[in-house]
C-alpha cells in the first residue's frame, strides 16, 4: 500500500495528545494570520479558525485542496505554515527539497510550526516499507534552518518521541523586531 493510500485508510488525528504541536498551537496564532496547513489531514484547525486556514493534503477529502506540497501552486498569500507530521517522509533529498520549496515560497517574517516524527517511537506502519520516516533530529532543524534562511525560535521534544519546532523566516534580529511590532 502506498504512503498516500495508507494515510487515506488508517490515519486518525489526536490534537489532545501533543503537548506543543496539538491544540496548544491555537495560542500561537494572531488574528491577522493566514495559515497554510501542509498535510492538514482532517483539517481540524480550519474547524476552529475558518477561512483563515487553507489545508492541503493528497490523502484526505477534508483538505481544501487534494495536493501534495511538491505539486502545490500558491494561489493566495499566507504568513504562517504548519508542517505537523507531514514533511516527514522519504530520504534526506526528498525532505530537503520540501524545505527548499518552503524557503522559496515564504517571505521575511513568516512563521513555520513543526511536528516531526523521527520514527523512533511506536507507530502503526512498522511493517510498511512504503512509509519511510525521515529521521529528523534537533541538529537537522538548526542545519536546514540556517541553510535556507530561517531563525529557529525553539526546537525541543514533544509528546511521543516527536520534535516540536518554530522557525521564523529571517535572522535573529529580525525576529526580535517582529516581536516588538507584534506587541504594538
Ligand atoms: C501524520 S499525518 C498528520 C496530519 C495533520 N497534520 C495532523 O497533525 O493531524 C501526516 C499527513 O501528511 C500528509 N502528507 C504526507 N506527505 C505529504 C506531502 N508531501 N505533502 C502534503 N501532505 C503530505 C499525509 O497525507 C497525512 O495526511
Amino acid at each position: 500500500m502506498t504512503q498516500t493510500e495508507q494515510f487515506k485508510k488508517e490515519w486518525m488525528p489526536d490534537y489532545d495528545r501533543f503537548q506543543f504541536s496539538g491544540w496548544r498551537l491555537l495560542q500561537q496564532f494572531r488574528p491577522k494570520d493566514r495559515i497554510l496547513d501542509i498535510g492538514c489531514g482532517y483539517n481540524l484547525f480550519k474547524e476552529k479558525l475558518g477561512d483563515r486556514v487553507y489545508g492541503i493534503d493528497p490523502a484526505n477529502d477534508a483538505a481544501d485542496e487534494l495536493v501534495s506540497w511538491e505539486d502545490y501552486k500558491p494561489k493566495a498569500e499566507f504568513n504562517v505554515y504548519l508542517a505537523l507530521g507531514s514533511l516527514n517522509y522519504g530520504s534526506e533529498e526528498v525532505v530537503e527539497a520540501q524545505i527548499k520549496k518552503l524557503a522559496d515560497i515564504t517571505k521575511k517574517g513568516d512563521r513555520i510550526y513543526w511536528r516531526q516524527n523521527p520514527g523512533t517511537g511506536p507507530h502503526p506502519w512498522k511493517d510498511n516499507d512504503d512509509v519511510v520516516f525521515y529521521p529528523w533530529t534537533i541538529d537537522k532543524n538548526y542545519e536546514w534552518a540556517k541553510k535556507y534562511g530561517f531563525y529557529v525560535k525553539t526546537c525541543h521534544p514533544d509528546t511521543g518521541d516527536r520534535i516540536y519546532a518554530e522557525w521564523f523566516k529571517g535572522n535573529e534580529y529580525e525576529y526580535f523586531a517582529f516581536l516588538t511590532q507584534d506587541k504594538e
